[in-house]
């Protein structure tokens, strides 16, 4: 049970709204007026990632003030008692540890006075060798041909991280080895993933901490049944299913062998598992060797965000910035850019890490929230989304602080002269600059523009970003990458005192859901709202 003070009640905070509106009415041009060299005091590495936060509406002495407030809410504490293995998801009575997953430093840690360790490296060795095993032939389909195709079936975070992860290494990755996700229970995804796999060619990896999601299994039944209908016999099963779940029970009951099942536990949440083994798809596309070196980036970062101070800590700058422009400036989304196509999937990864953590009103203790909590994420790769919606962040009414990421290097180098690459980051660099420095009418009518075009031509400035720099996509910064988001939501959560490790707020839909199905067909529907009735007949009439 939290013991904290009412957030809002705390002098920090307090403190931090007395800011508010002299920072309502500075421009970012007049802090880098005042201090030329923000650009470089406003910036940091951890790992290597170069983070430059100077385009933020805030002062160093803000700053200060957001560090006090993050010592008030003892998020080091909270800290010290995720990374130790106590049941910091209070409402589901749970440690959280997908930390363990990449602690490769050997030493043990505890959930219930049992070292997890053992458990976490016995799966990643029978993961490697299953890996092993197809990605050179060994492990053969059941009419004895090699697997070409990898199907995970899995939704949400059995889903999401396996895919983004999959995508942004595909650089690296086994290219006879053809990966596909299923997700959506729209039988359309399996139908139009399956429809030209050879059966004798696939293995489907049935994903799912908990066995039950109506989705995933009710994809999973119907890719089994393709492949024992195409292949003509039951034990086919046993060469081209396997399982990653922590249900043991359903996943027999389901007909694959437990010998071909992954496990992991009930301490990693869904959307923070794609080191556990459910990242097996991952390592199936780029071998065991580059998910160690993933998992390496991983744990740089997380002893980084363990050990470094808050001040020198980039997790922890990430979220009081965060918390500064969500709280105090009143932003209620954030824009995720990655400026690096490999990084497609990265926005809708921490659309799921961050809202289905954070999207909470209540504290761990129950009460009503009375401030902003978790904000929408979203966004693009650049430069795609500049013909699409950057219209609005530039001009549009509403304050949409930008993450944008780029990379030094590049994976790929069509002309041989890195034309595409560095058109691609001066794109960055101009976005995040025309963010902040906007241009004024003056500048406008020196260009000659006519004074009824004036006001349509003017960008106002002053909108906030984080530029994160790293030298090239690896498997390494990848996985720092991902842990520094993770890091940032931990630490928004602890200031915000709610559990960012349950996801309560996703089980009515599920329930009502099958109540619907058992009367969408003909049953009896009177119990319902009259919109729901209405729409009832409507799709009836339609059918
Ligand atoms: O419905 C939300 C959720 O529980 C997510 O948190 C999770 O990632 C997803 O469903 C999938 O759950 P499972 O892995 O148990 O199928």
């Amino acid at each position: 049970m939290s013991t904290l003070e009412p957030l809002t009640e705390t002098s920090e905070w307090q403190l931090l709204q007395a800011h508010v509106s002299a920072m309502q009415n500075v421009h970012l041009r007049e802090l880098f007026a005042n201090n030329p060299d923000r650009g470089h005091t406003m910036s940091m590495r951890a790992g290597d990632i170069y983070l430059d936060f100077s385009k933020n509406r805030l002062t160093p002495d803000i700053l200060q003030l957001l560090l006090q407030l993050a010592r008030a809410r003892n998020v080091e504490g909270l800290r010290g008692a995720m990374f130790s293995g106590q049941k910091i998801n209070t409402t589901e009575n749970r440690a959280v540890l997908h930390t363990a997953l990449r602690n490769l430093s050997g030493s043990a840690v505890l959930v219930d006075g049992e070292d997890v360790m053992p458990e976490i490296l016995a799966v990643r060795s029978q993961m490697e060798q299953f890996a092993e095993a197809v990605r050179s032939g060994t492990w053969q389909g059941h009419t004895g041909k090699r697997i070409r195709h990898i199907v995970n079936i899995g939704i949400g975070g059995s889903d999401l991280g396996p895919v983004m992860v999959t995508e942004a290494l595909k650089f690296y990755s086994q290219r006879d080895l053809y990966m596909h996700f299923v997700s959506n229970i729209d039988g359309s995804h399996i139908e139009e993933t399956l429809r030209n796999l050879d059966p004798a060619e696939t293995l489907c990896i049935i994903a799912s901490k908990t066995f039950t999601t109506d989705e995933t299994m009710t994809n999973a039944h119907t890719a089994r049944s393709w492949l024992i209908e195409k292949l003509g016999d039951e034990a086919a099963i046993a060469k081209h299913f396997v399982a990653v779940s922590t249900n043991t029970e359903e996943v027999t009951k389901f007909g694959i062998d437990p010998a071909n099942m992954f496990v992991f536990w009930d301490w990693v949440g869904g959307r923070y598992s794609l080191t556990s083994a459910i990242g097996l798809s991952i390592m199936l596309s780029v071998g065991p060797q580059l998910f160690r070196e993933l998992l390496e980036g991983f744990e740089t970062m997380d002893t980084h965000f363990r050990t470094a101070p808050l001040e020198e800590n980039l997790p922890v700058i990430l979220a009081l910035i965060g918390i500064w422009n969500t709280n105090f400036l009143g932003a209620s989304t954030e824009a995720i850019l990655p400026y690096e196509q490999y990084l497609h999937r990265f926005p809708a990864y921490f659309q799921q890490g961050n809202m289905e953590s954070n999207g909470k009103s209540v504290t761990k203790a129950g009460t009503q929230v009375d401030y902003n909590t978790g904000p929408i994420v979203w966004g693009e790769p650049g430069t795609n989304g500049q013909h699409a919606f950057y219209q609005l962040i530039h001009q549009g009414t509403r304050l949409i602080p930008c993450d944008f990421i780029g990379f030094a290097e590049p994976l790929n180098d069509p002309d041989g002269r890195g034309t595409h690459h560095r058109k691609l980051i001066a794109n960055l660099l101009a976005q995040s600059h025309a963010l902040a420095f906007g241009k004024t009418a003056d500048e406008v009518r020196a260009e000659g523009v006519a004074e009824e075009l004036v006001p349509h031509r003017v960008f106002e400035g002053n909108r906030p970003s984080n530029t994160l720099l790293l030298p090239r996509l690896t498997p390494n910064a990848l996985g720092q990458l991902i842990a520094a988001y993770e890091h940032k939501i931990f630490v928004q959560g602890a200031i915000w005192d709610i559990d960012s490790f349950d996801q309560w707020g996703v089980e009515l839909g599920k329930v009502l859901a099958k109540e619907i199905i058992g009367t969408l067909q003909d049953g009896d529907i009177d119990s319902y709202d009259s919109s729901t009735q209405a729409l009832i007949h409507t799709w009836r009439s339609l059918q």
